[in-house]
């Protein structure tokens, strides 16, 4: 049979995306007689410590293009990556857009190319908290209604799809492409004591090289509203007594801090506040961690696929799997559950778990399987 090429755009948007994106552009590059990719940031993220040093570090290729439209309120910014998102598809008409997760420049690119009549690939389809209340529930949930294309990456979520009314020939169960990025790594990992050598000021860099927590908070629903944020920044501090806390910063959460004037609460020799981390200075604080306390979805997945105790600031998960078979465990922002579970998890060692199934480096490759099948078919 003759080599068909597929164009594919591939969007990302927000730091996410981009860990998501590095081994399908790698993967693709490998069937580009069949597969041709077009890089596209719409630049939700655009601090160089939210988006380049991945991108540097992840050898993800320059975006062909850069939307460059910034932050703003939800609607703000989904208005303004759908408008400049549509007339790249005109020019360029590729067979189909492939968005990752869910982020606003999920849903938006996802929306222009369907009423455009242009196929949608979502991968990691199918996660739901149920809670309608967070952003990425919402995007999640509209982006699955309008894809041809379902890359899942836990069985969980397929049945989740079809009792959506998702048809079942749409989804394929690939495992997990932030686990390849993770695999692919995991020895370029930077070690952590150099950051707690050289943080200075009151940090003693021995009572990390002891051990340590790290802390990544960044939910609107945990740093927007600063009853809740102090209670818990109240309690990382009492936590921190025990086990000394390194803390990258968020800029959503960084902002929230400086707002309600709770940096007194954080100042302190045993909690390391840091900027936004790159890929492998994260990889490297995560993979040393005594445990790992967090309202990230991606963090939860790694925690599980590095075999180190996380416990999940959040009242619920749209990745059962890393409770059910990992090592996470969701407590909510209760200051006495947090505490109760951080005293089992320093007492027991945590919790053992298991690395799901195809969470196994090969995600990438999968993808691409199916899509040149996909391509050929139609
Ligand atoms: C977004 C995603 C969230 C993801 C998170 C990871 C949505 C709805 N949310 O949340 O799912 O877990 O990214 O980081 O898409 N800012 C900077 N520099 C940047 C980008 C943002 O300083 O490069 C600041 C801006 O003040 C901005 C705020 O952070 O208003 C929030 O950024 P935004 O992209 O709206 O949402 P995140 O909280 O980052």
């Amino acid at each position: 049979m003759s080599a068909i090429i597929t164009n594919i755009l591939c969007v990302v948007g927000a730091r996410p995306n981009f860990m998501k994106i590095a081994p399908i552009m790698r993967v693709f590059k490998r069937h580009e007689t069949t597969l041709a990719a077009t890089l596209l940031h719409t630049g939700q993220h655009y601090d160089a410590a939210m988006k380049k040093s991945f991108f540097d570090q992840l050898h993800i290729p320059e975006p062909d293009i850069d939307l460059g439209v910034g932050s703003g309120s939800h609607a703000l910014q989904t208005a303004e990556i759908m408008r400049r998102f549509e007339p790249v598809l005109d020019d360029l008409k590729p067979t189909a857009v492939l968005v990752l997760g869910d982020v606003n420049s999920t849903i938006s690119c996802a929306l222009v190319a369907v009423k455009k009549g242009i196929p949608v690939i979502h991968v990691e389809a199918g996660l739901r908290s149920y809670d309608r209340g967070m952003p990425e529930e919402v995007n999640r949930v509209l982006t699955d209604q309008i894809s041809d294309l379902l890359f899942t990456t836990e069985r969980g979520a397929e049945a989740n799809l079809l009792r959506e009314g998702i048809a079942a020939e749409r989804i394929h169960f690939v495992g997990n492409v932030m686990i390849d990025t993770l695999r692919y790594n995991l020895d370029r990992a930077i070690e952590p004591m150099a950051l707690f050598s050289s943080a200075g000021g009151e940090i003693e860099p021995e009572n990390f090289s002891a051990g340590y927590g790290l802390v990544t908070l960044h939910r609107p629903s945990n740093v927007d509203n600063p009853a809740n944020l102090k209670c818990l920044l109240t309690e990382l501090r009492s936590i921190s007594d025990r086990l000394p806390l390194a803390f990258p910063v968020h800029p959503r959460t960084a902002q929230r801090i400086k707002e309600y004037a709770l940096e007194n609460l954080l100042n302190s020799p045993r909690i390391l506040r840091l900027p936004p981390q790159g890929y492998l200075e994260m990889l490297g604080l995560m993979r040393h961690a005594k445990l790992i306390l967090t309202d990230s979805g991606g963090i939860q997945e790694e925690t599980t696929a590095l075999g180190v105790p996380c416990i999940t600031l959040r009242e619920n998960t749209e990745r059962p799997i890393t409770v059910d078979e990992g090592t996470n465990t969701v407590v909510g922002t209760d200051p006495e559950k947090i505490r109760t579970c951080v005293g089992e998890v320093l007492g027991s060692g945590g919790k053992q778990g298991r690395v799901p199934e195809y969470w196994d480096g090969r995600a990438a490759e999968r993808i691409a399987e199916v899509i040149i099948n996909w391509a050929q078919q139609r």
